[in-house]
């Protein structure tokens, strides 16, 4: 059997700095527990931009195609801002999603006991929270036809997006959301706005239809996502598994992670289809972004990106136990008060630089043993 391969994509701002850390996780399992990886590395983003002109490459796209799974560092930064919209770093991740067809992106919104105290909500709301919302990625909005910029012939401009979809597309990301309440709180909660929408109407009848027909056993309830997104800072524990529409998710989802007190905690992972080999393409990225206010001072919190390799382990390799583990290394080393910059209180001491934060997880992980 060939070793399961990564291509690694560590992207603008922070990415690198990040990326060098979960390399050095990505080692340890090589060396202590005979888990080993084709690695591969290549650039993503506004890194792509100064070299090729282009924000992927084709030649970057094919090899994304080819291995078993994606980790991505963060894409763009202030230096891109007067790109056309064409080639800026975000529509790499983009060509990334749709032609990978990643339609369900996880993105787990999870307390960490040690860091309670930093949610902007009361400790008592968040304290155990453990949400995981589930945002449709290849379609709708964000991609919609048509789409543009046009002019209305009386001086004036229009901008059009299109806001579209299809059975299929949420009938599949429903699916995906059922499977994870299963293995959760089997409850999940579908988002749309099926009050003024007529792509809300049929996501919501979808979502039940699914629901119906295939998972009976799984608790639903539907919300409009403006009443969702009360809820969610209202009472957060209300939820188990929250499925909802691309754009409806990328609020939701930075909302629900402030919940839990820091961005630079949160992973996710983007899924497609089963492959021949049994793996789900995927992609897995920090919820945060490039960060460019302190990139390249080894002020990042690694935690984010290592996280997102756990769920790599956890769903492209059937390696639960061991993304446990790294979980629990991650959970420890904050328990310890191990933390960096964004992780302090203004009393706390000398925060840990990104290098430090990374090396105490290793270390964690070799107490495991
Ligand atoms: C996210 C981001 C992206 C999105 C951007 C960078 C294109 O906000 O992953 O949530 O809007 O999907
Ligand atoms: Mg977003």
């Amino acid at each position: 059997m060939p070793n399961p391969s990564l291509l690694i994509l560590p992207g603008d701002g922070i990415g690198p700095e990040v990326m060098t850390e979960v390399r050095k996780i990505i080692d340890w399992f090589d060396r202590k527990r005979g888990i080993r990886f084709d690695v591969g590395e290549d650039l993503v983003g506004g890194a792509a931009y100064d070299a090729h002109g282009t924000p992927l490459s084709d030649e970057t796209m094919a090899r994304a195609m080819a291995v078993d799974a994606v980790l991505l560092g963060a894409v763009g930064g202030p230096k891109y801002d007067v790109l056309d919209f064409s080639v800026k770093p975000e529509r790499g991740l983009l060509r990334l999603r749709k032609e990978m067809d990643l339609f369900s992106n996880l993105r787990p919104a999870q307390c960490f006991d040690a860091l309670a105290d930093f949610s902007s909500l009361k400790k008592e709301l968040v304290t155990g929270l453990d949400i995981m919302i589930v945002r449709e990625l290849t379609s709708g909005i964000y991609f919609g036809e048509p789409r543009g910029i046009i002019d209305d012939n009386e001086g004036g401009r229009i901008g059009i997006n299109t806001q579209r979809y299809t059975t299929n597309e949420i009938r599949r990301v429903a699916r995906s959301a059922f499977e994870l309440a299963r293995r959760r709180n089997n409850r999940v909660c579908s988002m749309e706005k099926a009050n003024v929408m007529e792509s809300g109407i049929l996501w919501r009848e979808e979502v039940q239809w699914v629901h119906d027909n295939e998972y009976p056993d799984v608790e639903l309830s539907h919300m409009y996502a403006d009443a969702g997104a009360m809820q969610l800072v209202r009472q957060p524990k209300q939820f188990d598994v929250i499925v909802t529409d691309n754009l409806f998710g990328d609020l939701l989802s930075d909302c629900a992670a402030m919940l839990t007190g820091s961005l630079g905690m949160l992973p996710s992972a983007s899924l497609g289809v089963v492959m021949e080999n049994g793996r789900p393409r995927a992609l897995y990225e920090p919820v945060h972004g490039s960060a460019p206010d302190i990139a390249g001072q080894g002020k990042a919190n690694p935690c984010a990106c290592i996280l997102s390799f756990a769920m790599a382990l956890r769903y492209s390799f059937d390696l639960g136990d061991e993304a446990s583990r790294l979980e629990r290394a991650v959970e420890t080393v904050l328990a310890n008060g191990i933390r960096t910059a964004d992780l302090m209180m203004a009393e706390d001491g000398k925060a840990a630089s990104t290098t430090e934060m990374g090396d105490a997880v290793v270390q964690a992980l070799e107490a495991s043993l």
